[in-house]
């Protein structure tokens, strides 16, 4: 982050507000969120469950409309664009990691990566340019003897790694992980998201991620607290001498 020139912000939320309706109840989410985040930046988001994180991370991906607000990526109005317009910056622009990983379970885990930088970059451009992406990111994250595997052959944190190298294949300027490690015990955990930490780091892309962790938090840039609807800074205060 330090290193980025001017601070360049690659997607902001201005006042993002969001209620869901039910029968016989309203539940105000976001009253008023803001986030922007600067290219290279590393940001952890922390809330209760039911805050509304993951509501958050959907708004500010392009899959789900604000009810009022406004999402800019680049500085473009993301709800302004047609949905296929959005869908095309989405997949170019922004990789996703659930917490389920998402994988297709019929596809080997070198096609599962390959299949989002096909879906973006077009299905007439040349595979092997593809291929080599996919597989350089699946070295990275040390699943090179696995590229054949199906998904459902791999332990949880190897689902985990493959989803982290789907999300990275465009060359995404922003990730958005919700929850990566929520289904991986505490030390595969902490072996994900230090790997994606370094990986965002190396290559310059900004990461926006829901975690509990607080080891990983304290790797970030900022570190964010969704509450009440509206996002704060956490500060760290000095123990006292
Ligand atoms: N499609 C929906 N319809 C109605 N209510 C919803 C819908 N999606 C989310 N909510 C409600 O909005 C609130 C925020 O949900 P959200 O999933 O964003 O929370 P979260 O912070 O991600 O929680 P967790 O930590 O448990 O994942 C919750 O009260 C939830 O019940
Ligand atoms: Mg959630």
């Amino acid at each position: 982050m330090k290193d980025s020139p001017k601070h360049e912000i690659v997607l902001e939320g201005r006042d993002i507000r969001k209620s869901y309706i039910l029968p016989r109840t309203v539940i105000p989410v976001l009253r008023g969120a803001c986030i922007a985040i600067a290219r290279g930046e590393i940001i952890a988001v922390l809330g209760k469950s039911g805050a509304g994180k993951t509501t958050l991370l959907h708004i500010l991906g392009g899959l789900e409309k604000p009810d009022s607000g406004e999402v800019l990526v680049n500085a473009r109005s993301f709800y302004a664009l047609h949905g296929k317009d959005r869908a095309h910056i989405r997949a170019r622009e922004i990789g996703f990691i659930f917490q389920s990983y998402h994988l297709l379970p019929e596809m080997d885990v070198l096609e599962n990566v390959m299949l989002a930088g096909m879906a973006a970059a077009g299905w007439t451009t040349r595979r092997s340019r593809i291929e080599s992406r996919a597989s350089a990111l699946l070295d990275a994250v040390g699943l090179k003897d696995r590229t054949t595997h199906r998904p459902l052959e791999l332990s949880g944190g190897e689902q985990q790694r493959v989803a982290i190298a789907r999300a990275l294949v465009n060359n995404p300027a922003l990730i958005l992980a919700d929850e990566p490690t929520g289904n991986l015990d505490a030390a595969t955990g902490a072996m994900v998201l230090q790997l994606l930490i370094g990986i965002s780091r190396k290559e310059g892309r900004s990461l926006l991620m829901v975690t509990h962790n607080e080891s990983a938090a304290s790797l970030c840039d900022r570190v964010l607290v969704l509450q009440d609807g509206v996002l704060a800074e956490r500060h760290f205060s000095l123990p006292p001498r």
